[in-house]
């Protein structure tokens, strides 16, 4: 017989719980899956945290809507079709977190209980974000790599994690017939940059965080690809046992023995009081590591009580995360304005009532582009979230809908130029919006003159933003060409005003005089400085460099077609089009004619030889080298008589070892007893 004995009220409050159960289960689901499979989070630990306990919460008041499906019970996450699995030894748990020292104590207390222990020792370590990898070794070598997976089955991304320069391949003194550890993958904070830089210049769309790209990296099918992403590993856990490792802390220093790379920042604390001083002492330090931190990992030190007190299907009983919350805050946003690229490129910004955040002030942030605004449902006025973590840039989280006026009506994305009022296009597949307009949109001529004379490209001094736009809003220069035809008399006590607004700008004697100075000295500038200032899209400074060296001069690299140019390495379809689109345009063939008459270098220097001195001498090069690019080093070796090659050969003379050379090429050059030579051993040689 069915139960009757609920009240109508109740019956309702019931149905009430179980929909908040779905609901939550299913939003908690949604972020498991972007997270897992996706590498991308759009809501705070903090938050999906809350989420989560008021699920398991919930479900142990409520026992009757239980369900071993629920994420309160399951790991999140799938396993990736194209890598073979492989199922863990033990499972990949993840930890449960706490936010305060009144949870640590809970935790310190819940411990001593259970062991029956007056005081038990820690050993802190920083939660790095980042990856988690298991790694397994037999014999005292590299076996296999697996992702974390479902916890239960991971990918083999062997191949992806043997990138990584700091991963031994071989281990030091230790040939245990099997040894498995686990750790985390991660982007260094200066890598992500300079990968930034480089997809900046392409004009690409930037990487959002470490994080994510060190998870997409490490998913990629092609590991050359992957190696170029500088994907680095710390370890953190010995899995197995030794009969004389009893403690984390010993494991840990085991660990860095045996070659690997154990960052120095664990530390053993004698008490739950000790762990809170590690946790204060890192909590602002951290942000000046190089890697990315969301808070600090817990151990119990003792090994033996580690296993008296296990795990559950989700975590370790025996550690726990302490997170650090992201510094967030609130603010409205004034207005939305629109920025114009030198590729015509718009991107939204939100200007911002200034407010104090991660020890600056902030008063604007970006909004990417229309999708993102969509997907936030940003509006003019609304008051928002906006966080500093790690990443340097201001991010808006959310919406304060409850503060929202009734009245706003959804963002509507601009359809003309703000500058020049051309119709805007959008390409397919793509979420940004460009103005096509670059002859006439005054950002766009300055951003391809400012682009011109960068550090990078022609290295003009003494130019900056604001003297480009006087002088084009003069009518003194309109292209990169123009500035070959400033003379002394057009600038000389120029005046001009950028707005309204603005005060009187003046060109003095002496700024002029070195204005040309600066340009003047530019025209020695090589082949490959000026290609990347062209300023084609796609084409950034390595481009540039692999496209001189290949095509030798300009006019074959205007004669090339598509199937020429795709030849080059590291060139893909995209690069390809834009370089044909680029001279197939009339405008872009007269600047370079006219660049070429005022006597700028429009030929590679490799077809020059300077001297015989390598005559017979085979190179290969391996890592990063201060002097040279990788292109200008293996130019010099040509044009002095010798030969580069890929690889290591019986044929090889010598290894020039640059910066973080890979340790498998070392081991071959020792292997084949191949001299290793420095680049300042090289630069004497010629
Ligand atoms: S120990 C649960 N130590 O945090 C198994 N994990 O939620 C014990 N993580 O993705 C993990 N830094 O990869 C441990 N010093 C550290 C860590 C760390 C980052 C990651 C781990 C996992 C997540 C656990």
């Amino acid at each position: 017989m069915p139960n009757f004995n609920f009240t109508i009220s109740q019956r309702m409050d019931k149905n009430l719980i179980k929909n908040e159960i779905k609901k939550l289960r299913e939003e908690i689901d949604y972020h498991n899956k972007l997270y897992y499979d996706e590498s991308e989070n759009i809501i705070s630990d903090y938050e999906y945290d809350q989420k989560m306990n008021s699920l398991i919460n919930l479900e142990k008041k409520y026992p009757e809507f239980k369900s071993s499906s629920s994420p309160s019970i399951k790991i999140g996450g799938n396993i990736t079709k194209e890598f073979k699995t492989f199922k863990h030894s033990d499972k990949m748990l993840s930890l449960s977190n706490t936010y305060s020292n009144e949870d640590l104590d809970e935790y310190d207390k819940r411990l001593k209980k259970n062991l029956n222990k007056e005081n038990i020792e820690y050993t802190c370590e920083l939660k790095y974000d980042g990856v988690a990898l298991s790694i397994l070794y037999e014999n005292g070598k590299f076996k296999r790599a697996i992702t974390r997976g479902d916890g239960n089955y991971g990918d083999d991304i062997s191949n992806n994690v043997l990138t990584i320069r700091t991963l031994p391949i071989k281990l030091k003194n230790n040939k245990s017939s099997s040894l498995e550890v686990r750790g985390e993958a991660f982007i260094s904070k200066s890598d992500f940059k300079k990968l930034n830089e480089k997809k900046k210049e392409r004009n690409e769309q930037l990487f959002s965080n470490p994080r994510n790209t060190a998870s997409g990296s490490l998913k990629l099918q092609d590991s050359t690809q992957v190696a170029k992403r500088r994907i680095n590993c710390f370890i953190y856990s010995l899995n197995r046992d030794f009969e004389d490792i009893m403690t984390h802390e010993e494991s840990l220093k085991f660990l860095k023995n045996i070659g690997f790379n154990v960052p120095s920042t664990f530390k053993k604390c004698k008490n739950i009081n000790e762990v809170k001083d590690y946790i204060n002492y890192w909590e602002s330090r951290r942000q000046g590591l190089n890697v990315e931190t969301d808070g600090i990992v817990i151990k119990v030190n003792n090994l033996d009580y580690q296993k008296k007190l296990g795990s559950t299907s989700k975590s370790p009983r025996w550690a726990i995360a302490y997170k650090y919350k992201a510094e967030s805050k609130e603010t409205r946003i004034k207005d939305i304005i629109f920025q114009v690229g030198r590729t015509g490129a718009i991107t939204p910004v939100a200007i911002l009532e200034p407010v104090h955040i991660g020890g600056s002030i902030v008063k604007r942030a970006s909004l990417h582009n229309a999708n993102e605004i969509e997907r936030l449902d940003i509006r003019l006025g609304d008051y928002v979230n906006i966080e500093k973590g790690g990443e340097i840039i201001p991010k808006i989280t959310s919406v304060v809908t409850k503060k929202r006026n009734p009245k706003s009506v959804v963002f509507d994305f601009i359809r003309n130029c703000p500058y020049c009022k051309s119709k805007l296009y959008v390409e397919k597949n793509q979420a940004i919006h460009y103005c096509k307009n670059d002859r006439i949109c005054l950002p766009q001529i300055s951003g391809k003159i400012e682009h011109f004379i960068s550090k990078n490209a022609m290295d003009i001094e003494n130019i900056g933003p604001e003297t480009i736009k006087g002088l084009i809003n003069k009518n003194i220069i309109n292209n990169p060409f123009d500035l070959y035809t400033i003379k002394y008399d057009d600038i000389i006590n120029l005046e001009f005003k950028l707005n309204q607004d603005d005060k009187i700008r003046s060109l003095k004697k002496k700024s002029c005089k070195n204005i040309l100075e600066s340009i003047e000295k530019s025209k020695k500038k090589s082949f490959s400085n000026l290609l990347f200032g062209l300023g084609i899209r796609y084409v950034g400074k390595t481009t540039a460099e692999k496209l001189t060296a290949h095509f030798k001069n300009i006019d074959n690299l205007i004669s090339a077609d598509f199937n020429g140019v795709i030849q080059v390495d590291e060139v893909g379809d995209k690069i390809a089009e834009s370089i044909i689109k680029y001279f197939s345009e009339e405008e872009n063939i007269k600047l370079v004619n006219n660049l070429r008459k005022v006597g700028l270098n429009l030929r590679e220097g490799s077809d020059i030889k300077k001297s015989n001195k390598l005559n017979g001498i085979n190179f290969v090069i391996s890592g990063k080298f201060l002097k040279f690019s990788r292109e200008s080093i293996q130019n010099e070796i040509k044009i002095h008589g010798g030969k580069v090659s890929k690889s290591l050969s019986s044929q090889t003379t010598f290894l020039i070892a640059g910066e973080n050379m890979g340790p498998k090429k070392k081991i071959k050059a020792n292997d084949l007893k191949i001299k290793i030579i420095s680049e300042d051993d090289f630069i004497s040689m010629i």
